[in-house]
C-alpha cells in the first residue's frame, strides 16, 4: 500500500530535522547551519550541515544528502515505509491501517521482537560467561589473550553444558516458542526443545547500529565444526553484514581492514586497530562491497597468508572495485591470521606491515608470477604475455605507464619491451579495450554540453536560495526549457512553490526518495553555496547562466521542429535572447 503524497509530506513537516538527525549525530550551531561529523563517511572535522530553514542535511564532504525520511533510511538502513513509519510514531502521526499495511506491521514487529531475544540471549550468554560455570570458557578467552575489556566490548559469552538451559530462561522471560524458533537460537522438534549453540564461546554478531543480529560459537579446543553460527533469520543476512562494523564506521581511519574471522577482528581491535572487520564466514559478496562503501573508500586485505586466503583475496578485489573501493593487501607471512601475527609481533610490526601493503594490481600479479617457471623461456614468455594481457586494463595512458613501470621493476623486465609488448597486443585487440564496465550515463555518452547541465542546476539551486531571483527567471525561463529530464521536474515543483509561497525544498525531495542516486543529486542541488561570489560576479553569471538554459532550450526545440512559423518564432526567440538585459534587480 502506498501512503498519500500529502500524507507522506505531513510526516516530513512534523518532524524536525535537527531534532531526529541530533538524536544520533552530535551537532553545533553555526550561523543558520548545524554542523557535526558526517556518519556516512570517515571524517575529523565536521562537513556534515543541518539547515533547519531547509529542514535538509548535506554532507561538503561526501555529497550524502536529503531530508529527514532519508536520512533515516540511510542511516538506519530502513526501507522508505520503516522511515515514515517510525517518524510518524514520533510525531504522533496516525498512518492508515490498511491490510497490507497491517503485515507489513506484522513484519517489522517480528524483527524487533527477534532482535529483543537475541538480547536477551547475548546477556544471558554473557552471564554464562562470567558465572562459575564459565570459568572454563573464560580461561580460554583470556588464554587466547584476550582482555577482560575486550570481552565486554565485544559481548562474548558463554553457552553452557545443557542442551536446553537457553530455551527454558527464555521460555521464562515469556517468549513463545513460534518467536525463538523464528530466532535460530532453539530447534523445537517432537522430542523437545533444544539450544543451537552448546558448550561453546559465543560471538555476538552486530548489525551497524550495534543490534545483535546472530551469533557464532566456537568449540574450546579441537571439534567440528568449528565455528557454529546463527542461521539466516528475519534479521541476520550474512550477505549485508559485517563483523566489527559497528565499532570499525567510527574509526575514523581512511580506510578499512578486511579479514576472514572474528578472532581477527578482537584481535586487531584490542591492538588498536578498531577499523577492522571481517565477513562472517562466507565469500565477500557484493552486498558487503556496497556497505563498505558507505565508509571507506580504500580497504586493506588483511586475508589468511594461507592458499584459501589469497584464493579469497583475489575474488575480493574485483567486488571491491566494483563497489568503488581500492583495495590492497597486507602479507601476513609467516604467520597464518592476523590474531597470530599479532600475537607474535605485535602491534607495531602490524603497523609497518600495514604501511608496506601491496597494490592490488601487483598483488594479482604475483600471484600469477608464481604459477610460471621462469628458468623455462616458454613459460616466462608466458608469463610476460599475461601480464601484458592484463595491464591493458588500464586504458588512462599514464596510469598505464605507471603501472607498466611498477611490474617491470618488479619482474626485472625491459620497460621498453613490456611497452612495446603492451602496445601490440593492444593494437591486436583493436586499439585498447575500453573499460570494463562503464558507468556513464546515456546522456553523457551522446556528449550533451557538460557546461548547459551546469548552468541548469545552478539556477535551480540560486532560485532556492534567493526567492527575488524567480521573478526575473519566471519571465525568460518555464520548467520545460530545464533540458534535463531531472532538473525539469525538479524545475516544475520548484516554480510551482515559488507561486504559491510555500516553497520546501525537503518536501520536493520526498518526489524522488525511490530513486538513490535522484535525490541525492537533488539534494546537492538544494545545498550548493553561492555565497562566494561578489555582487557585480553575481550579476554577472545570472544573466549569462539563464542566457545559457534558454539558449540551449531553443537549440534543442529547433533541432526537431518541422512547421515553418515554429521555426521563425523560435529564430527571432534567439535574436531576441541576444539582445536581452538580464538583470538582478
Ligand atoms: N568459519 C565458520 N565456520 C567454520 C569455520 C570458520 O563460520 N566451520 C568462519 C568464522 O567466522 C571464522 C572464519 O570463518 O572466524 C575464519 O575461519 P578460520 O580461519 O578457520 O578460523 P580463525 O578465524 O583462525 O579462528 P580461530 O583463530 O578461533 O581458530
Ligand atoms: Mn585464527
Amino acid at each position: 500500500m502506498y501512503y498519500p503524497d500529502e500524507l507522506v509530506e505531513e510526516v516530513r513537516s512534523r518532524s524536525d530535522i535537527v531534532d531526529v538527525i541530533g538524536s544520533y549525530v552530535k551537532l553545533q550551531k553555526k550561523g543558520s547551519t548545524y554542523f557535526g561529523l558526517c556518519p556516512f563517511h570517515n571524517e575529523k572535522t565536521p562537513s556534515f550541515s543541518v539547515t533547519p530553514a531547509k529542514q535538509m542535511y548535506y554532507c561538503f564532504g561526501c555529497g550524502a544528502g536529503g531530508n529527514v525520511i532519508t536520512f533515516l533510511m540511510e542511516y538506519e538502513n530502513y526501507t522508505f515505509r520503516e522511515a515514515l513509519e517510525t517518524l510518524a510514531e514520533r510525531a504522533g502521526v496516525e498512518l492508515p491501517k490498511g491490510e497490507e499495511n497491517a503485515e507489513a506491521r506484522r513484519q517489522a514487529d517480528l524483527r524487533a521482537r527477534i532482535l529483543e531475544v537475541n538480547r536477551e540471549a547475548g546477556r544471558y550468554f554473557y552471564y554464562q560467561l562470567k558465572g562459575p560455570g564459565g570459568k572454563r570458557a573464560f580461561e580460554y578467552l583470556a588464554g587466547r589473550g584476550l582482555s577482560e575489556e575486550t570481552i565486554k566490548r565485544f559481548g562474548l559469552g558463554y553457552s553452557n553444558m545443557y542442551s536446553d538451559d537457553l530455551y527454558r530462561y527464555l521460555k521464562k522471560k515469556g517468549y513463545p516458542d513460534e518467536l525463538l524458533k523464528e530466532s535460530g537460537l532453539v530447534k523445537i522438534e517432537e522430542r523437545g526443545a533444544h539450544d543451537r549453540f552448546w558448550n561453546r564461546v559465543m560471538f555476538p554478531i552486530m548489525d551497524v547500529n550495534g543490534k545483535i543480529i546472530g551469533f557464532g560459537g566456537r568449540v574450546m579446543g579441537e571439534g567440528e565444526p568449528k565455528y557454529l553460527n546463527s542461521p539466516e533469520t528475519r534479521v541476520f543476512d550474512k550477505s549485508r553484514n559485517l563483523y566489527g562494523l559497528n565499532y570499525a564506521r567510527t574509526a575514523r581511519k581512511p580506510y578499512l581492514l578486511l579479514c576472514e574471522g572474528y578472532m581477527d577482528v578482537i584481535s586487531m581491535h584490542q591492538a588498536g586497530f578498531t577499523n577492522a572487520v571481517a565477513s562472517l564466514g562466507t565469500a565477500f559478496t557484493p552486498g558487503h562491497g556496497n556497505l563498505l562503501h558507505r565508509y571507506t573508500e580504500q580497504v586493506v586485505l588483511t586475508y589468511d597468508s594461507d592458499n584459501a586466503g589469497v584464493k579469497a583475496a583475489l575474488r575480493a578485489i574485483p567486488i571491491l572495485k566494483e563497489a568503488g573501493i581500492s583495495a590492497k593487501v597486507l602479507s601476513l607471512k609467516p604467520y597464518k591470521d592476523p590474531d597470530e601475527f599479532i600475537k607474535a609481533l605485535g602491534a607495531e610490526a602490524f603497523e609497518e606491515r600495514i604501511r608496506g601493503a601491496k597494490n592490488s594490481f601487483l598483488f594479482e600479479t604475483d600471484v600469477l608470477y608464481s604459477q610460471y617457471d621462469m628458468n623455462d623461456p616458454e613459460q616466462k614468455t608466458g608469463f610476460h604475455n599475461a601480464l601484458a594481457n592484463r595491464l591493458l586494463q588500464f586504458t588512462e595512458r599514464l596510469e598505464r605507464e605507471n603501472y607498466m613501470e611498477a611490474a617491470a621493476r618488479q619482474y626485472q623486465i625491459d620497460y621498453d619491451s613490456l611497452k612495446s609488448l603492451v602496445n601490440a597486443m593492444g593494437g591486436r585487440a583493436g586499439t585498447l579495450r575500453p573499460p570494463v564496465k562503464e558507468r556513464r550515463s546515456l546522456e553523457e555518452k551522446k556528449g550533451k554540453p557538460d557546461g548547459v547541465k551546469q548552468s541548469q542546476r545552478l539556477l535551480l539551486t540560486w532560485l532556492i536560495e534567493d526567492e527575488r531571483v524567480y521573478q526575473t527567471v519566471k519571465e525568460i525561463l518555464s520548467p520545460e526549457d530545464f533540458t534535463e529530464e531531472l532538473y525539469r521536474r525538479t524545475a516544475k515543483m520548484v516554480y510551482e512553490g515559488l507561486e504559491t509561497g510555500n516553497l520546501s525544498p525537503a518536501g520536493i525531495l520526498n518526489h524522488f526518495i525511490n530513486d538513490e542516486d535522484e535525490y541525492k543529486e537533488v539534494a546537492a542541488l538544494f545545498n550548493t553555496s553561492l555565497s562566494e561570489l561578489t555582487k557585480e560576479e553575481r550579476e554577472k553569471a545570472f544573466s549569462e547562466t539563464v542566457k545559457r538554459v534558454k539558449r540551449h532550450s531553443l537549440e534543442e526545440k529547433l533541432r526537431n521542429v518541422t512547421d515553418i512559423s515554429l521555426l521563425q518564432k523560435l529564430m527571432k526567440e534567439q535574436r531576441a535572447l541576444n539582445e536581452l538585459h538580464i538583470s538582478l534587480n
